[in-house]
């Protein structure tokens, strides 16, 4: 098992963190609580020591899940735990950001009292509030980590600009950006945590299930978290077809499948510090072990864009 440390949290972590949108239902077609807890308790026998939460994740039902199982097990001190503020919801549970001073103060104290416990180790900004100054989310960031509640600062989606603007008044550990092998947007933002020496984690690491292999041409998603034009129609049998030509190349070259060969790329690409792999069912982290022990050689980065590249065609 890989680790590495992050910044101002003071100690090292394996580089697959637990991720916990789905477990919580919310875009993802509902939770099963049981499940849930399964899960997070098969993380933390496995020696994944990441958990990556949020607040509006089944709008408290994930950071609650997290907390009920560490505080069972024990295992507070043993666990990284990040979670984030910046994203509020109302009674018909529509989100929206609010990264103010005020906001923060209110949500620090719901995410302690979910997640049972009087500290949080990684806390990020969920997305780039414009309507509020950097300055004043990042002066509020401050005091909760001179006050001892937060160890260190992260943001997510934000751009590189952005994290500029925002490090200027904060130290800035971790960020988070959507990044797998068929969504590469975000390539700058790699560039710029290697640089920077952030601790950067990929997310959706697994393209929200296509990259598994598990997925079927005959089943479409319908999930809201599944709404992109690569979940549906021709799209959707081309991404699958692309998925069995990594499949075999996995199989041909490393003797692993697909899942292993989506995983192990992030955590080869350079300034990739730690990949956030979602899961809502126990089983669907038995793969976790046949990501360790190999690398990705130089040739098959290459034969992966090839496979990538054939999909820019589709017509959307
Ligand atoms: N900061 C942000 O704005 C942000 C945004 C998105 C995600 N994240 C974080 O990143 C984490 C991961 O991203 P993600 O959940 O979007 O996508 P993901 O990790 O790419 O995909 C997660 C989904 O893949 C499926 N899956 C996982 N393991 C599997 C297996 N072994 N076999 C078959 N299917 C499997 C499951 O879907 P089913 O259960 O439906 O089969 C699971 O819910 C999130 O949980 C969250 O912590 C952060």
């Amino acid at each position: 098992m890989e680790q590495l440390q992050i910044g101002s949290v003071g100690r090292s972590v394996c580089r697959i963190g637990l991720g916990t949108w789905s477990m919580g239902g919310w875009m993802w077609g509902g939770a099963d609580e049981r499940s849930a807890r399964a899960t997070i308790e098969r993380a933390l026998e496995m020696g994944i020591d990441l958990i990556d939460t949020a607040p509006v994740y089944g709008f408290g039902l994930s950071e609650r899940l997290v907390g009920e199982v560490v505080e069972s097990l024990g295992v507070r001190d043993a666990v990284v735990i990040a979670t984030k503020c910046g994203l509020v919801w109302d009674d018909r549970q529509e989100p929206w950001r609010d990264s103010s001073a005020a906001s923060i103060r209110r949500e620090v104290q719901q995410s302690l009292d979910r997640l049972r416990t009087s500290w949080i180790d990684l806390y990020q900004v969920h997305w780039p509030d414009e309507a509020t100054p950097f300055e004043e989310t990042a002066a509020a960031l401050q005091d909760l980590v001179d006050e001892g509640l937060v160890k260190a600062v992260g943001v997510c989606n934000y751009s590189a600009e952005q994290m500029e603007r925002f490090a200027r008044a904060v130290r800035l550990d971790a960020t988070q950006f959507r990044y797998n092998i068929f969504e590469r947007a975000n390539e700058d933002l790699r560039e710029y945590a290697r640089r920077r020496g952030l601790f950067a984690m990929a997310y959706s690491p697994l393209a929200r299930g296509l990259l598994t292999g598990a997925m079927r041409a005959d089943r479409e998603p319908s999930d809201p978290a599944r709404r992109a034009p690569m979940y549906h129609g021709e799209q959707y049998r081309r991404h699958l077809a692309a998925v069995e030509a990594l499949d075999d190349l996995a199989q041909r070259r490393y003797g692993r499948r697909v899942i292993h060969l989506a995983v192990r790329w992030l955590l080869d690409r350079p300034g990739i510090s730690a990949v956030l792999w979602g899961a809502r069912k126990p089983e669907q982290l038995d793969q976790v072990e046949g990501v360790w022990g190999f690398e990705v050689e130089e040739p098959d980065f290459a034969a992966i864009d090839a496979i990538v590249e054939s999909l820019a065609d589709v017509p959307s």
